[in-house]
Parts: structure tokens; sequence; C-alpha cells
């Protein structure tokens, strides 16, 4: 069999929570994501990144503090590959924004080195070289980002040895609109913010509201889904970092979107509308709102959820 020289694989953005589910639920967009290519060096051992564009010249290049790069070298690592590969990252995702870019980066890279060096690994594996990777770059290992980038679909992403992951039924008619303001929250501060105590009548609603949210989405019923789609835990600490949020959020649900909060760990809004008109009408509001509260500068991206999550784009050039 003739081994390609470079794989090219893409990832794309995640929304961490859902809303209602803080750390357990995450779901996969179609676009926008990043892409990564791994190319075999030549080099007998070691890992280069040599180029990355799309992050203003901000993503660390030292292999050792990227997630992609640390990524690969988990890859390596539990496969006793040594080869030499050099990375290039095209990031159409922004930097700390809400929307897995730190997660779709190393998964493209996880993916992209799984087929360049033929190792053939489950998707299991690869999502845990995916999470070194990850926590490398986020602090944290946030399966509700990394997952859903590598497997699509809407996933429970549970603290379980046994059975983590649960792919959950998507509506067909579910379209996220989802609105980037132009500004940066770290995760670890957004985490911070937060402490490390709820209080019991706001769990009591969260896993309600999570058991609901899981429910609608089996039975696709919208009126359930909509009353679901509240956060009692990460938002009420979160939405001082987000300028006009409380704006935003009333804007799409005037516009008719089913629920609207933060996505991930923010800055990001995301609603969750029935059908492409609703997400197009709900996104307009939502950006007017931004701006007429925060400014100019916000980006809207509209999307269904993806079935399928990564995937390699290309693999080129003939090895031995
Ligand atoms: N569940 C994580 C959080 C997602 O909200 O902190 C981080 O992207």
């Amino acid at each position: 069999m003739i081994s390609p020289q470079a794989v090219t694989a893409y990832a794309p953005a995640t929304v961490g929570n859902v809303i209602c589910g803080f750390d357990v639920l995450g779901l996969a967009l179609e676009t926008p994501g990043d892409w990564v290519t791994v190319r075999r060096s030549g080099r007998a051992r070691g890992l280069r990144i040599t180029g990355i564009t799309g992050d203003g010249g901000r993503i660390p290049t030292d292999p050792a503090l990227n997630s992609a790069t640390v990524a690969v070298a988990s890859l390596l690592r539990g496969t006793g590959r040594t080869e030499g590969l050099d990375i290039e990252i095209e990031k159409g995702l922004p930097l700390s924004g809400g929307m897995g870019g730190s997660a779709a980066s190393a998964v493209a890279a996880a993916v992209a080195a799984d087929r360049l060096l033929d190792t053939g690994l489950a998707q299991d594996e690869i999502l845990r070289h995916a999470v070194v990777g990850e926590r490398a770059a986020a602090g944290g290992a946030h399966l509700d980002n990394v997952a859903p980038a590598l497997a699509g679909g809407i996933l429970l992403t549970r603290p379980s040895a046994r059975r983590t992951l649960v792919g959950l039924p998507v509506p067909p008619e579910l379209t996220i609109a989802l609105l980037h303001p132009r500004a940066e929250l770290r995760t670890e501060e957004a985490r911070a913010a937060m402490g490390d105590t709820v209080r019991l009548a706001d769990a009591v609603a969260q896993w309600g509201n999570t058991a609901a949210f899981v429910h609608a989405l089996h039975t696709a019923d919208w009126d359930l889904l909509a009353d679901a789609l509240e956060d009692r835990v990460a938002e009420p600490a979160r939405c001082g970092f987000i300028p006009g949020f409380g704006a935003v959020r009333h804007a799409a649900l005037t516009a008719g979107a089913a629920g609207c909060g933060i996505s991930g760990a923010g800055p990001s809004i995301v609603a969750f509308c029935r059908g492409t008109d609703q997400a197009a009408g709900a996104g307009e509001a939502m950006l007017k709102a931004h701006r007429a509260e925060a400014g100019p500068g916000a980006t809207l991206y509209r999307s269904r959820v993806s079935a399928r999550g990564a995937r390699i784009v290309s693999a080129s050039g003939g090895g031995p």
C-alpha cells in the first residue's frame, strides 16, 4: 500500500454545555472549523510547526504548547512511532471564542496523523490523544468540545469510566445561530468565576433541564426543548463577561429562537432554532442587538449540527 506524504483533516466548531448541560453536553457545527496538515518531514524524529494561518500570529508555535502538536506527540508515544512530522494549522476558529478552537485543532491533528501513519486507531483512542492536546492548550480537558469535534452530532459526555459518550438524536430542523463578539474569554477565567459550589435549588433545576433536554431530543418535543434550554449553573457567573448578553438573548427569543445562552465558556452566544428561516431571523436580531449594546465587529454563523465531525479532506503524495 502507498502511504501518503501529507494528510489534511478538518474538525468543526463545537458548542460546549449546549446551555443546560454544563460539561456534559456538546454538539458539533458543520462550519466553521480548523484544518490541520500533517506531513512527513524526512527526519527521523521530532515535531515542527511549519505554519499557522488565521490566528493573527498568536497561537504558540512551540510544539510543547500547541494543542495540535501535543495531540500528535501523544499519538506517537501511544503507538510507539518516532517519525519526524511537520504540522501546518489553518485556523478558521477564533481564539478563546467559546467555539472549541483548541479542541478542533487537536482533533484534526490526531485524525490526520492517524491516517498519515496508518495507525488505524479506534475513535476512543484518537479521542484520548486529542484530549491530551486540548488539556495542554486550554488548561483542562473539555470533553464537551473534543468529543463532538471528533464524532459529530449532539453528545452526552459523562464523567464515567465505562460509558463516557452517549450519542443523542438530532431533530432534523435544528439550526444553530451563533454570534461571536470580537472579544476573547479564557476558559480558565470563565471557570474560575464559577467557584466550586452550586446551590441545591440550582442543581435540581439544572439536572431537571438536562434530563428534559435529552428527552426532548428523543421525542422532537420543541416545547419541552425550549423550556429546558436554561443554564442555572454557569451563566449567572459568566454573563457579566459578555457585553450585551442579555439584549442579544432577548432579541433571539423575541425572534422565535427556542433557546439562547452562552456557547461553551463564552463569549460566543448561541441560539437554538427550528429551521433555517428562524435561524436567519434570530441571527439578524442578535447581530442588531449586539451592535446596539456592545458595538460593531461581531460575526454571525449559522449551521446545522454536523452528523460526522472531523474528517480527512486530502491525502497527497505517494511514499515508500
Ligand atoms: N464545558 C466547558 C466550560 C467548555 O463551559 O467551561 C469549555 O469550552
